[in-house]
């Protein structure tokens, strides 16, 4: 069905099943996939999940700058086929998705990352690995035979860090992402009404407890004195004293690519290429970290313009259907990485719940650019909204 491309597969499979009275178990629309998902998450795990900073206006800003910006459909421009690939790294991707890489999704579904790596890898969309996944990444890595990237925090052991690395090299990953925006946990009231940290609790930091530096700063192993191991975690997890300097030593760590995620300043884009990283995540954390700050759309455009194609420009925070990526690719981004509306799937249907959101936003990828006039990412690069 390929050739057909994968929004018409995508309807074309769905019709069908519906002609012999079957119907798609995880619903294509991300709101009601969300309200399916509310109802079998603990109120604990649905503020973690839901939840943003302060009084959630950055999260709001997120969507509605997506939401104000609108497409100006082209017609008669022969879109009969759609390329879809992107190029990142010297590899060519099917399409311009990644998964974002989310922690603790033991709170979402027991498979956790391991459901979400047989996802991405079912679809051809590479997965960002947490850092505060709730399996180690060596774990991870082995489900699926889809690309894997690496999400860091940069706490305060440099051996941990370099330690961490290394695993990820070893474990296959293609690229490292340091996220910059997460030096301290942001004012976050939902878990704070319900005096609940996941990591105190032991969950997401699975890394860290699967590593063999971390296990040296313990007096017991993790397994025998948990709570120890939560709270020596929590001490090192970040840094608030990272700098551009100190991050560029990554080099003496790894080859791979890296990326800086957390970008919002055109200025720190900048910064990112002048100080040798190989790409940028346009993010502001889903709106969980600086309350009040400009939607992550609003940023993409002046940060796009500032790296000027000197290395790839990725986006997240606020995507919510195929419509929604291509305003991204239009606003310069080079791919982009879907957050929440997986772990809303993950959560009312595992694996499956995953692999269904992650197909429906190529479908609507896919059937968006061709009604928009474009046949390939590149055309949708070119795209002006209004
Ligand atoms: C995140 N995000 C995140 N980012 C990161 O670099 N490392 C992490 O471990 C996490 N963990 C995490 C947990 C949860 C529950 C959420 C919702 C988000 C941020 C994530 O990568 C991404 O930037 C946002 O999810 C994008 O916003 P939307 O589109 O999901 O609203």
């Amino acid at each position: 069905m390929s050739e057909i491309g994968p929004g018409l597969a995508r309807q074309v499979e769905t019709y069908m099943r519906g002609l012999q009275g079957g119907r798609a178990d995880v619903p294509f629309s991300t709101a009601e996939l969300e309200a399916i998902a509310r109802e079998k998450l603990s109120p604990e795990a649905l503020a973690y999940i839901a939840g943003g900073a302060g009084r959630e206006q950055t999260m709001a800003a997120n969507l509605e700058s997506l939401e104000r910006r609108h497409i100006v459909p082209r017609m008669a421009r022969d879109c009969a086929s759609r390329d879809l690939s992107v190029t990142l790294f010297g590899k060519r991707l099917p399409t311009p998705f990644l998964t974002c890489p989310i922690g603790v999704l033991s709170m979402a579904h027991a498979e956790a990352d391991l459901a979400v790596a047989r996802a991405a890898s079912a679809t051809g969309v590479p997965m960002i690995i947490s850092n505060q996944a709730s399996y180690p990444m060596e774990q991870i890595a082995d489900c699926g035979d889809g690309p894997k990237w690496f999400q860091l925090y940069w706490g305060r052991s440099d051996a941990l860090v370099a330690s961490l690395v290394k695993r990820a090299e070893a474990s296959g990953c293609e690229a490292i992402v340091i996220t910059l925006d997460t030096t301290i946990l942001g004012w976050r009231c939902r878990d704070l009404d319900l005096g609940h940290l996941p990591f105190l609790r032991g969950q997401g930091i699975a890394q860290y407890t699967s590593d063999p530096v971390f296990r040296s700063m313990l007096s017991e192993p993790p397994e025998k004195n948990p709570m120890a191991a939560a709270v020596m975690f929590t001490q090192i997890y970040s840094d608030p004293s990272l700098n551009w300097e100190k991050l560029k030593t990554i080099r003496s760590h790894t080859s791979l690519p890296v990326l800086v995620k957390g970008i919002q300043h055109p200025d720190d884009a900048a910064l990112a290429v002048q100080h040798g990283f190989d790409g940028i995540i346009v993010s502001n954390h889903g709106g969980r970290q600086v309350d009040g700050a400009i939607g992550s759309a609003d940023a993409l455009h002046a940060c796009a313009e500032r790296v000027g194609r000197r290395v790839p420009v990725l986006f997240d925070s606020g995507l919510r259907s195929g419509a929604d990526a291509f305003k991204a690719l239009a606003l310069g981004a080079d791919a982009v990485c879907i957050g929440r509306p997986w772990v809303w799937g993950l959560a009312a249907k595992g694996q499956a719940g995953v692999e269904a959101v992650l197909k429906n936003f190529i479908a609507e990828l896919d059937l968006t650019l061709a009604l928009s006039g474009c046949a390939s990412v590149a055309e949708a690069r070119r795209a002006k909204l209004s």
